[in-house]
């Protein structure tokens, strides 16, 4: 298989509808956590501008653990007490951080981070982990962002048996 990368055009909505179509593609016929998530990293970091990190954390029954991601090495393991990604697991909403240093207890994986978007991954009653992108502009993510990354977090949810 090869993958043929497919520029998104029209409005922010039109696009996330196109990438929502990509990662239905992508995922079809494969059950595999960690495939799906690596396949989909990679996908939206190199479909959309101004990431320097996008990844799956993983909820172990204790706290995040990384998973697949495409950026710099990052934190490996998030308490569910600690930063934007255990907010979002916590609370099991969304976190949309314009400015991550005005964020309490922000953990800097990446200097560079300015912006930040939190997708919680819950399936049934089961947190599974987070959707985590990370931007070097501030308030790089908008409703538009945020409504298109749940919506892609649905289909990787949707992926696992
Ligand atoms: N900034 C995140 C940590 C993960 S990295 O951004 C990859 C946080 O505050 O939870």
């Amino acid at each position: 298989m090869s993958f043929a990368h497919q520029t998104l055009t029209g409005s922010k909505p039109e696009q996330y509808a196109q990438l929502a179509d990509q990662a239905r593609a992508l995922l079809a016929g494969e059950p595999d956590r960690i495939a799906n998530a690596a396949n989909l990293a990679a996908l939206i970091y190199h479909a959309l501008p101004d990431f320097n990190w996008v990844g799956f954390y993983f909820f172990d029954g204790r706290e995040l653990v990384v998973g697949p991601f495409q950026g710099l090495p990052a934190c490996v393991r998030i308490p569910l007490d600690k930063g934007v990604c255990g907010a979002a697991a916590r609370t099991r909403q969304t976190q949309r951080v314009d400015d991550v240093d005005a964020f309490p207890g922000h953990i800097a994986c990446d200097s560079a981070s300015r912006s930040e978007l939190v997708v919680p991954l819950v399936k049934g009653d089961d947190l599974v982990g987070v959707l985590d992108l990370d931007s070097p502009r501030l308030a790089r993510f908008d409703a538009d962002d945020q409504a298109g990354m749940e919506r892609i977090a649905a289909i990787f949810l949707d992926s696992l048996t």
